[in-house]
């Protein structure tokens, strides 16, 4: 036994800090005397083996991957070598677990508790690139409140969440994951769901025990794998890496999240989770970030496959000197540091100050006065799938769906569907499904809870006759159901086919080469489109899929995506009319996976498309134009926008302007329009994109209503990295774009003056 006076010192400090130091009086996101003063003490009491432990993260018995898991970790849980667990959850579970570390280990510190809480814990909330389709920060927040509100009643103090890689590439399963293409939106969302899971927008410090730490990831630009494969190498310029694909990284961060996870892919040669130039010179030098970093799931072991290192011992010292500080299930850190130590090749205040960075967030999360602060099993059951969160569930759900296409057959738009209509045919292998539409990475959500179609469609037409036929599968080539559906649309007033993908064709590992609708489906798509009736395409995917011939011969589109636990409610009042779409595309939507990479924010070219000349940047074969543009999305009125007009037609590169523009509403209904605000530098010392999103603006506008948007621009939101790769605003001129897509706006030129 260490130091036994120094330990019964410190045992008694705790004491004394741990009384007069309640969490509740430290700020909400930094750490504070009292705080560093104690990790302080603790550190001075530690071994190297006890700090080993802390560094190291080992996944429980409810760990998917089982095989992979090591079987002893509750002996090291027992001999303090684990410092964390991810995968284990319930306020009962838990407990178990940390009684063992608390009751069993020399200086009881408290173990750190996990899990991939992405879109909901127990409440299913769409996929993240679904709920961006939102385009609704609050809403974000919200959804992810309700999360760490169930994820903390469950025992649970951190969530490797959230997921904010930019992903140019549908190919890429993971892009479900994210908010999609664009920096701007992804950083707010980013910013958005970080409050939402340490409960910052109620001022609830990360001591409370509702929230939970947020972790970022995948640090850094994982979204960016070649050919959309996953895990595959990533590389791009720096200029690129800074002003697409570290925003969102960034955002998070300044919103106060402090936990980052390394990503598995290498990144301009070196593999993130060895990478010195983002782990250390850019998080911690640059961005002055506190937290700690966590690697992802064995991601130090994969740096021998990465081919940079011979062997686990100059994996982890690659890793823990670039800046990792805890190993994710990889054994890593726990049998080669102390050898390291030894040799000389890692310093042990290089092992400190990784600790230190891990204790001080477990006495941020109040870990040390209240080890079982998450234990208590009635609250876990009164807090968990409330009648309140399942109502945020649906809130998200029902903005999140977006309306690709609604054209009018015979004088008259198919959808909003009336209310008297008597046979609904609904047909497709996602009609009747309700685990597909918790999507990706749902966690401990259970699939049997969610809402599918076809109930949401009964629930809502009760006078209705309901025919249903799942017509094939979603990804064989079986076409022996295709009569069932063809009779029940011969039978119906109008088709609902609900087509798409599984929820495992998108998500970790689900790279897709085609992004067509797999299978058969489009096939029976075509034959219902025979039948003469009018026929709603409703999309459940995890990515953008290319859908050529259902955009050009299907007269209504609804993108779903995967809504979650109230799924089928929310796309019933979407086509009852009950609520108006107003979801926008936070992703391109391109006609051919040949067009991949296609995103709006492209560069202009030294030869931009002339369709009439054979020598500019074209296909032979296909327009460059996306099927869907990033910002789409219909409602079932319309939108007018007019007077786009600058404060003033002239600034200072130091200065701000602000643009306004009238929207209104020139339908005969009620609806919410998310206008988007762009800007173009049309001569630069670099060549920059022929458009980039600088801001964006929901508003609510009764039939007939006109309202006044005032968007400012900034001397940031004009900067970006010159030739010699300094942010700069530079003078010239600016176009100007407003509209409610970013292929449909009015335009007006700024001119900025040095
Ligand atoms: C996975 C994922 C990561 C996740 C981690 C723990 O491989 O890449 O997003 O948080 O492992 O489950």
């Amino acid at each position: 036994m260490r130091h036994p006076i120094l330990l019964l010192a410190f045992l008694s400090a705790m004491l004394l800090f741990g009384a007069c130091s309640s969490p509740e009086k430290r700020s909400t996101t930094g750490t504070n005397d009292a705080i560093e003063q104690r990790v302080d003490s603790l550190l001075a009491l530690m071994t190297l083996e006890e700090k080993i432990g802390q560094l190291t993260l080992y996944s429980s018995d409810f760990d998917v991957t089982g095989p992979t898991m090591r079987s002893g970790y509750l002996d090291d849980v027992k001999s303090g070598k684990v410092g964390a667990i991810f995968n284990a959850f319930t306020a009962a579970f838990t407990t178990k677990i940390q009684k063992l570390a608390i009751e069993n280990t020399r200086l009881k510190i408290p173990l750190l508790f996990g899990y991939d809480v992405i879109h909901g814990f127990k409440t299913a909330f769409p996929v993240p690139l679904g709920e961006a389709a939102s385009w609704d920060t609050a809403l974000c927040a919200r959804s992810a409140r309700v999360a760490a509100v169930e994820a903390a009643a469950a025992g649970l103090h951190w969530t490797f969440a959230p997921m904010v890689d930019i992903a140019r590439d549908p190919r890429w399963g993971r892009i479900t994951e994210g908010a999609g293409e664009d920096p701007h939106l992804g950083s707010a969302i980013a910013a958005a769901r970080v409050r939402g899971f340490q409960g910052i927008n109620e001022g609830k410090t990360l001591a409370a025990n509702d929230v939970v730490l947020a972790c970022v990831k995948h640090f850094a630009a994982y979204g960016a794998a070649e050919a959309g494969r996953d895990y595959n190498t990533t590389d791009m310029s720096d200029r690129v890496l800074r002003e697409i694909y570290l925003p969102p990284y960034k955002a998070a961060i300044d919103a106060g999240a402090l936990s980052v996870m390394s990503a598995f892919n290498e990144l301009n040669g070196v593999p993130a989770t060895g990478n010195q130039y983002l782990l250390t010179d850019i998080l911690r030098n640059e961005w002055k970030f506190k937290g700690f970093v966590v690697t992802d799931y064995t991601s130090i072991n994969e740096m021998i496959p990465h081919n940079v290192v011979a062997d686990s011992a100059e994996a982890g010292e690659l890793a823990i000197n670039a800046g990792v500080d805890m190993d994710m299930q990889g054994g890593i850190f726990q049998f080669q540091l102390a050898k390291l130590v030894k040799q000389g090749r890692v310093s042990e205040s290089t092992i400190n100050e990784a600790v230190r960075r891990v204790l001080r967030l477990k006495f941020m999360l109040g870990l040390f006065e209240a080890p079982y602060g998450r234990s208590d099993t009635t609250r876990e059951r009164e807090r968990t799938m409330t009648p309140e969160h399942l109502e945020v569930s649906l809130d998200a759900a029902r903005k999140s769906i977006v309306l690709l296409k609604n054209d009018s057959l015979k004088g008259n738009a198919i959808l909003p569907l009336a209310s008297t209509i008597k046979t609904i045919a609904i047909v497709g292998p996602l009609a009747d499904s309700k685990r597909d539409m918790l999507g990706a990475w749902a966690g401990a959500c259970d699939g049997n809870k969610c809402i599918s179609l076809l109930e949401g469609m009964k629930k809502r037409f009760p006078q209705a006759n309901i025919l249903y036929a799942k017509g094939c599968n979603i990804n064989d080539d079986s076409t022996n159901a295709f009569n069932a559906a063809l009779q029940a649309a011969s039978k119906a007033d109008v088709v609902i086919a609900a087509l798409g993908e599984t929820s495992e064709m998108s998500g970790e590992a689900a790279s897709r080469s085609n992004i067509g609708i797999p299978g058969v489906q489009e096939d029976l798509l075509k034959k219902l489109a025979t039948t003469g009736k009018p026929v709603v395409l409703v999309l459940m995917n995890g990515r953008p899929l290319a859908i050529p011939w259902a955009a050009q011969n299907i007269p209504a589109i609804v993108e779903a995506w995967f809504l979650g636990t109230r799924a089928g409610d929310a796309i019933a009042e979407v086509l009852a009319g009950d609520y108006n779409p107003s979801g926008k595309l936070p992703v391109t939507f391109p006609r051919s996976v040949g067009q991949i990479p296609l995103y709006y924010n492209h560069k202009n070219t030294g030869r931009p498309i002339n369709p009439k000349d054979k020598y500019t940047s074209k296909y032979l074969d296909i327009q460059n134009t996306p099927q869907f543009a990033f910002g789409h999305g219909l409602s079932y009125t319309t939108f007018a926008y007019s007077a786009l007009r600058l404060e003033k037609s002239s600034i200072k590169t130091s200065e701000q302007v602000r643009v306004s523009i009238d929207v209104q509403n020139t339908g005969t209904r009620e609806g919410v329009e998310t206008a988007q605000f762009y800007i173009r530098d049309l001569v630069a010392s670099v060549p920059r994109p022929v458009q980039e999103l600088r801001g964006f603006q929901k508003v609510v506008l009764k039939a007939g209503e006109t309202k006044t948007l005032t968007f400012t621009l900034t001397p940031e939101d004009l900067m970006f990295y010159n030739r010699q790769m300094k942010r700069v605003v530079e003078p010239g001129d600016i176009k100007i774009m407003v509209g409610g897509s970013s292929d449909n706006t009015l335009t007006t030129t700024l001119k900025v003056t040095q």
